[in-house]
């Protein structure tokens, strides 16, 4: 039941940083070279209600995170936000990854993983908005594509990659990375991370400083929320965000200041 565990997560800090990041990425590369195709190797539904979240789950993170967000003034400055707003305010909805790159880049297509045949049903009846030829949903395990479907004729492929960070996610990582840019080098692929408490974060870290050796240009960013209290618990103190094989100073700045922002107000 993998879509009911991330369920009670949906739009939390996690989601919040990543989304608001992603969305930004996603506009600047639209605007300057452009995205031929999107490929999301974790997809989820694409879209939440917190209505019925709520109705399942007693103390739903989303409360801690979206809606802290919405209740500050100015906070649709950044783009993610002022977009999530119609979605939050009229239906209690929160769009997810699928939806926010779909309905940003509508001259791409597009590739979404996900393993779980009812939550890739969701998704689909979530994008039938689109043309069915512009995208694909893909119901396997994003690990053992290899590539994620990267092709060498993809003029500009952005790939992001969303994965639970269970045990059998570090296995293949990296080395599917490495293929997808053998495949194309002009790939650019944003990441997203948890960042655990000390003790718990040495996996994470060595599996991060292994990807990232390497000479290609890199964005990375951090948006703690809670402070190292106890070094021996498992308590995650926010989350991470890499952009592999692109670099701009002007979107460094953005995303800089978006991530300080977010963890501002939720911290
Ligand atoms: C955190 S959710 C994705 C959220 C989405 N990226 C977003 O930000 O809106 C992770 C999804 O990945 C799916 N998943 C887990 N392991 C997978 C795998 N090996 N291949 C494809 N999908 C997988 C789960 O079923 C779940 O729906």
């Amino acid at each position: 039941m993998n879509h009911y565990v991330h369920q009670n997560k949906v739009a939390n800090h996690a989601d919040c940083f990543k989304h608001a990041l992603l969305f930004e990425v996603l506009s600047h590369l639209h605007a300057t070279i452009g995205i031929s195709h999107y490929i999301e190797s974790h997809s989820g539904a694409g879209l939440y209600s917190l209505q019925s979240i709520s109705a399942k789950d007693k103390s739903p993170e989303w409360k801690n995170g979206i809606k802290k967000i919405m209740a500050v003034p100015g906070v649709q400055n950044i783009s993610f936000f002022a977009y999530a707003t119609a979605y939050f305010r009229q239906n209690l909805n929160y769009p997810g990854s699928p939806l926010l790159a779909t309905q940003l880049l509508h001259d791409a297509s597009f590739i979404f993983y996900e393993n779980d045949e009812y939550v890739a049903q969701l998704l689909d009846g979530n994008l039938q908005f689109m043309n069915p030829e512009k995208y694909d949903v893909r119901i396997c395990d994003s690990w053992q594509s290899d590539t994620f479907g990267v092709q060498p004729c993809m003029k500009q492929p952005v790939l992001f990659i969303d994965p639970p960070y269970k045990r059998e996610d570090f296995k293949r990582f990296k080395e599917c990375i490495e293929k997808s840019f053998n495949q194309n080098n002009k790939l650019i692929i944003v990441i997203w991370h948890p960042v655990f408490s000390k003790a718990n974060q040495k996996e994470i870290s060595d599996f991060l400083e292994a990807i990232l050796d390497t000479n290609m240009p890199k964005l990375k960013y951090q948006c703690l929320v809670e402070n190292e209290s106890d070094v021996t618990k498992n308590t995650m103190l926010g989350s991470g965000f890499v952009i592999l094989n692109y670099s701009d100073s002007e979107l460094n700045g953005q995303l800089q200041a978006i991530s300080e922002t977010i963890s501002n107000v939720l911290r």
